[in-house]
């Protein structure tokens, strides 16, 4: 089976985040720090859906690399913050960043990543750099919702609500900026948005899915939010609450394959496909109920 690592846009990825990193002075404070947070590797999901969106829309993978280490890095920021927020210990199997180097720390490393963010996408069109800020924001607003997510009140459509904006929105950004890169037009880019959303709250779907049972073993928290299947139990058995979760994911992905297959065929679509899968229905384990 095809793993994201085989694919050609995420070694482009991997090496351009690497060797800005490396070229850092190495008197550096933040440096380290971000060796560290680089160390652990990670998929590159979302910049490497950025540079398919933009290959898909007939644009070159080189033009968009800018833009997708701007992703990768808000993203990692949000991480670093999330951590410090939900009392994260380990992320993708290493320690996390407060853990680490203490929550300052974390908090100025982050600072700086969305800092390098914004220089990095401020290269590109106002649709770009708009599509950015509106997912920085969402990312935050939904994070406040996470936090209070804790009482009785909470149900299905808040939980939509949250993962929509914790989540699904760089997903959606990173779909819809990869198709202005290629200069595709407003209504490509709003399809490819809602493609992003759909894989990125299919996304969070799966991983809250896999804490619920216990299956997510390269990170740890010590505050556990509501999350769907939680919200499912409160109505009826474990089994069901599964079931009825899976079939969120199911409906989610098979939305965005809908809106894929309204492009013309192509390598990138292909990649496409395969990726929407690996990050979503691939990661459930065969003995899920
Ligand atoms: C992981 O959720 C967290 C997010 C998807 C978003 C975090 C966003 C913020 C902290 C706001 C910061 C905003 C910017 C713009 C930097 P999770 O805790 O469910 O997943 P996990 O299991 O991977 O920790
Ligand atoms: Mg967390």
């Amino acid at each position: 089976m095809i793993e994201i690592e085989d694919l050609e846009e995420y070694q482009l990825i991997r090496n351009a985040k690497d060797e800005m990193v490396h070229s850092m002075d190495d008197r550096s404070h933040m440096k380290k720090m971000l060796l560290h947070i680089c160390s652990s590797g990670g998929k590159n999901i979302r910049p490497v859906m950025l540079v398919l969106c933009t290959e898909m829309c007939g644009g070159n993978s080189e033009s968009s690399i800018k833009a997708a280490l701007a992703i990768e890095f808000i993203h990692s920021a949000s991480l670093i913050h999330d951590d410090v927020l939900d009392g994260g210990l380990m992320r993708r199997g290493v320690e996390s960043a407060h853990k680490k180097y203490g929550i300052p720390a974390a908090i100025l490393c982050g600072d700086f990543l969305i800092s390098k963010a914004i220089s990095l996408i401020s290269g590109y069109g106002n649709n770009a750099v708009n599509e950015f800020g509106r997912a920085g924001m969402y990312m935050a607003e939904g994070e406040t919702i996470d936090i209070s997510s804790v009482s009785e009140e909470f149900r299905e459509r808040n939980y939509f609500e949250c993962i929509s904006k914790k989540t699904g929105s760089l997903f959606a950004a990173s779909a819809a900026i990869g198709a202005y890169v290629a200069g595709a037009d407003e209504e490509i880019a709003l399809k490819l948005r809602l493609f992003g959303e759909y894989v990125g709250n299919a996304y969070q779907i799966v991983d809250d899915l896999l804490e619920y049972l216990n299956k997510l073993e390269d990170k740890s928290s010590t505050y556990e939010s509501v999350t769907l299947p939680l919200i499912y139990r409160r109505a009826m058995g474990h089994d069901a609450a599964v079931e009825k979760t899976l079939n969120q994911v199911l409906l989610c992905v098979q939305n965005a394959k809908a809106i894929l297959s309204q492009f013309p065929s192509s390598n990138a679509k292909d990649k496409l496909e395969i990726v929407t899968d690996l990050i979503t229905v691939d990661m459930l384990p065969d003995d899920i109920f």
